[in-house]
């Protein structure tokens, strides 16, 4: 298994491009399947979820062509199976995203329960619960979700808690429906309006997008289109938070800072300089490098789109570990997403858990040690806290990282971290 080898210690400057989004390039790839006519697609990212994700679309019988880095088109003229097994869906939680889209134009598909990062429970229900109230039969067998419509139809979903997968399935179902859905305490976030901007240029009619209410008449036919994939936000917010740890002037290409209004105010309390125009944010820090006082501790608590994003939660705890006082970090989204704090421990944080609460005490320094990526954005925090560690630090089973961040040791190395991959 790879690992990454960071010496610490070296502030960043450069610039960086940031990829199309995972979180919205993962939905879109599904959209594929929900039209017999081409769908092409730009600023896909190179990632290992959205190679799983093609993979598992191929097996259905998608066909794939790949032009220029980042472009592709998919064909679903011919899909042979509905089935998404288990062995090709495991390592992947979106990978429930092909259920509504396979449901609402074949009337049946057959889909593992997901597996993915291990944040808690995360459980389908309103997924299932929202497909069942447009008429599906569903029964789980086996691990597997079976489902069954004729014909969906439209119906009212009231969803008691907000999901991003869980509305981009029911938006992807509704499109095709028979009649009127009305999504209620729908997912804001960026992602889900990407994807919503895709399908209506696919034909979809779909109102109220980036509201809590989204409200989709159905189509009998969606048609081929192209979409650009929007720019990945988190992968954003992950450097620049690196930029205002090491300290050092980083500039954002191919990113929108309106994405990020709750991550940017956060950094601009710790002190980092901020300024964007429409698709470029640059920062400037003095750094914590540069000795003691340099970031202010932020007290963050995660909950859904525009507020505070939990997969930002882990970057600024990591942050909050070489900051001047105590901050907390409170994580309302995950049950089970404070898996760093342990391997940031490792590297001398001065971290105490209560609940769903982080205690976070900064420290002057931290010390490189080994440590073990255990989630995606976990992963991404104990990058960060590598960087500013003295010596060196070895994460090891950075395959969490490769499913979110592309090409993440050469964009770092462009800036002057010393990152090595380890094979
Ligand atoms: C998506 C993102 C993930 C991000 C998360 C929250 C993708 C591919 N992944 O994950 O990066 O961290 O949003 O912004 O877009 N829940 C239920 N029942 C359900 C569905 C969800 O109880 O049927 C709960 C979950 O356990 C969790 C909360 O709702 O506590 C939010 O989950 P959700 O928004 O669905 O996360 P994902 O869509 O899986």
């Amino acid at each position: 298994m790879d690992k990454l080898v960071i010496q610490g210690g070296v502030p960043l400057n450069g610039e960086v491009r940031i990829s199309g989004a995972k979180n919205a390039a993962l939905p879109i790839l599904c959209a594929g399947l929900l039209t017999a006519e081409p769908l092409a697609l730009g600023n896909v990212p190179d990632l290992h979820d959205v190679a799983t994700m093609l993979k598992l679309l191929a097996h259905m019988g998608i066909k794939i062509e790949r032009h220029a880095a980042g472009e592709l088109t998919l064909g679903a003229d011919d899909i042979h199976t509905c089935e998404a097994p288990y062995d090709m869906v495991k390592t992947m939680r979106a990978s429930i995203l092909v259920l509504g889209p396979l449901l609402a134009r074949f009337g049946h598909a057959r889909v593992s329960l997901p597996g993915g990062c291990a944040i808690g429970s995360r459980p389908v229900d309103l997924h299932i619960k929202g497909l069942q109230a447009m008429g599906a039969e569903i029964r789980i067998e086996h691990g597997y979700i079976e489902a069954k419509a004729s014909k969906l139809k439209g119906a009212r979903i009231f969803m008691d808690l907000v999901t991003v997968t869980g509305t981009e399935n029911l938006m992807m179902a509704a499109a095709l429906a028979d009649g009127v859905t009305v999504l209620e305490n729908a997912a804001k976030e960026p992602e889900v309006v990407d994807l919503a901007e895709c399908l209506i240029k696919m034909g979809a009619k779909i109102e109220g997008v980036g509201t809590d209410v989204i409200t989709v008449t159905g189509v009998p036919h969606l048609h081929a289109a192209q979409h650009d994939v929007v720019c990945d936000r988190i992968e954003a917010g992950t450097y620049l938070v690196a930029a205002a740890m090491t300290g050092g002037k980083v500039k954002l290409n191919n990113a929108r800072a309106e994405l990020l209004d709750a991550v940017i105010d956060k950094l601009r309390e710790s002190g980092a300089k901020i300024e964007h125009d429409k698709t470029i944010i640059t920062v400037e820090s003095r750094g914590v490098l540069q000795g003691p006082g340099a970031l202010k501790s932020v007290s963050i608590r995660t909950a859904p789109h525009p507020a505070f994003p939990t997969d930002m939660q882990a970057q600024f705890m990591a942050l909050n570990t070489v900051a001047d006082a105590v901050a907390t970090v409170t994580e309302t989204i995950f049950e089970n997403r404070f898996m760093h704090v342990q391997e940031m421990q490792r590297l001398g944080a001065n971290i105490e858990v209560e609940g769903n609460t982080a205690i976070v005490r900064g420290r002057e320094f931290l010390e490189g040690a080994t440590v073990m990526a255990t989630d995606l954005r976990a992963s991404a925090s104990l990058v960060l806290a590598a960087l500013v560690a003295r010596g060196e630090t070895v994460i090891e089973r950075i395959y969490h990282l490769d499913r979110g961040y592309e090409h993440i040791e050469d964009k770092l190395g462009k800036l002057g971290a010393k990152v090595q991959r380890i094979k």
